[in-house]
């Protein structure tokens, strides 16, 4: 049947995004990547987002802004559930108040808690297929039952994902008092060791013995496998060694590597929207600085960084001597006496959302100090700027890895041992003193510094990303695959 013609039907596809930003912002692009696939499969794609995330999800689609495709996205609510010590309307884990955003993580992994919404959902949506996010592993079960697939959607790439998949399975977390460091089995060379402090929590606490091979985070990665296939926001050339044994280690039936679903398709003009957005940067400032000179940094919207700690990240900046672009997520803190009047022209303060795209994008970027979230990371390859890392929480410090060891598009911000305790506790983390973020900057820098051989390097994997999401390169292809794969098992369920 693979070769019929599509059915004059549309394909109705819902999709149904984990409540943190950082998910809804790929499902979206996903959701206009879908409805822009091919001519003839026309598909009706649908997000669901619940009641306090819906104005998150316009203003994602509005920076598609003029895109026919994100006009065409179609939207769904439901209700997000009461939690116990969460305010009422707090349902993203940015918008939650430091303490409190590990509630909304734990309230979307229980089943008792979250299914019955959304199954009702599903049940009124009826849609030809579900793309679930890995946080709902009961989604897969609902859409079995209406005889309709369901597609997981990780936005985490392979690495990452399956680096944690295999110390969970190997119990090689277990113990925490056994050594200090973890060997991530199963990978191909370099080997990848990782200091306990610097594992994502679930991680840290997992016991495989006690808990006898059935336990929450077991579970969780052998749910991998339900359903019809999974979607990495990835591409072939990123991580190959690694996305490949996705199949091969049977953890998932089909396999489709998309990404990165960031990445505009390359005969689009730029949507006007974001001109604006980028104008008041681009424009006046980023255009006066000569190329491959400004430092960007983000740490992303859910890793607090502390007081002391931003306080020495100033003055490291102002010592450094470069001219930057530093996005600080915090109303309350303010920096020191008399800094912005010292540091003058040569640096930007954003404390608002920041056109990362459009900066990462411009020639006079010279280096992206970056938490290695998952999304950063493609954005950053794909405008081939090269990085120093420096991870906080969740599996960020295991994508650095990624970065450093495998790619070597960047460096560590600090080598080892250099900087105290890294860990993914707030509590535990040593404050990086100003003189070596300054030392750091300046030495990656430096012309013939090690800055360039990263850049050249993750220049070349630009190339590749854009090759991947063009017509006919990878992504593209895996994108109409599951297209097909998706009309097929249509055709079969109405039989
Ligand atoms: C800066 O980069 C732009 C875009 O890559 C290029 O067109 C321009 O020639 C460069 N300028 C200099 C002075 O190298």
């Amino acid at each position: 049947m693979a070769s019929a013609p599509m059915s004059s039907k549309k394909l109705r596809v819902l999709l149904i995004p984990f409540f943190a930003t950082s998910h809804i912002g790929p499902f979206t692009d996903l959701a206009v990547r879908l409805t822009t696939a091919s001519a003839d499969a026309a598909v009706e794609a649908t997000v669901a987002v619940t009641p306090a995330n819906l104005p998150i999800l316009h203003s994602l689609l509005e920076r598609h802004n003029g895109h026919a495709a994100a006009t065409a996205v179609k939207v769904a609510t439901y209700p997000f559930p009461a939690v116990d010590g969460l305010p009422k309307g707090v349902e993203n884990p940015g918008k939650a108040a430091p303490g409190d955003a590990w509630r909304i993580d734990v309230a979307a992994l229980s089943e008792t808690v979250m299914r019955p919404a959304q199954e009702a959902l599903i049940r009124a949506q009826s849609p030809d297929a579900v793309i679930t996010d890995m946080h709902f592993v009961w989604n897969a079960a609902i859409a079995n039952e209406l005889g309709v697939p369901c597609v997981k959607f990780s936005v985490v790439g392979a690495f990452p994902a399956l680096a944690m998949s295999h110390l969970v399975f190997a119990g090689e977390a277990a113990g925490a008092a056994t050594s200090s460091s973890v060997f991530v089995p199963g990978f191909p060379e370099p080997d990848i060791r990782i200091p306990r402090t610097e594992l994502p929590e679930f991680l840290r606490r997992h016991n495989k013995v006690a808990a006898g091979g059935d336990s929450p985070a077991e579970r969780f990665f052998s749910s991998t496998a339900d359903g019809f296939g999974l979607v990495v926001n990835t591409f072939s050339d990123l991580e190959q060694p690694y996305s490949e044994m996705y199949l091969r280690n049977g953890h998932v039936r089909r396999a489709y590597f998309l990404g990165p679903l960031s990445l505009r398709p390359s005969p689009s003009p730029s949507p006007a929207g974001t001109d604006d957005a980028v104008a008041a940067i681009s424009d006046d400032w980023l255009d006066s600085k000569p190329n491959r000179s400004v430092v960007y940094l983000c740490f992303g919207s859910l890793a607090p960084v502390s007081d002391a700690q931003l306080h020495e990240l100033a003055l490291g900046l102002e010592a450094s001597g470069k001219a930057f672009i530093w996005v600080v997520r915090s109303d309350k803190w303010s920096p020191p006496d008399g800094w912005e009047e010292r540091v003058g022209d040569r640096g930007k303060l954003v404390t608002d959302w920041a056109p990362q795209t459009a900066i990462l994008g411009h020639p006079a970027m010279g280096a992206f100090v970056t938490h290695c979230g998952w999304n950063s990371v493609l954005e950053t390859v794909a405008a081939g700027v090269p990085v120093l890392t420096w991870p906080m929480v969740f599996e960020q410090f295991i994508t650095e890895r990624l970065l450093t060891e495998v790619l070597r598009i960047g460096e560590r911000l600090l080598p080892d041992g250099a900087a105290g305790v890294r860990s993914t506790r707030y509590e535990e983390c040593a404050v990086i003193p100003a003189e070596a973020v300054a030392r750091a900057l300046t030495a990656f820098m430096q012309h013939g510094g090690p800055g360039d051989a990263a850049r050249s390097r993750v220049m070349s994997l630009a190339a590749k990303a854009r090759a991947a999401m063009a017509q006919g390169g990878s992504s593209h292809r895996d994108l109409l695959r599951l297209l097909n794969d998706l009309i097929e098992a249509r055709g079969g369920g109405e039989r």
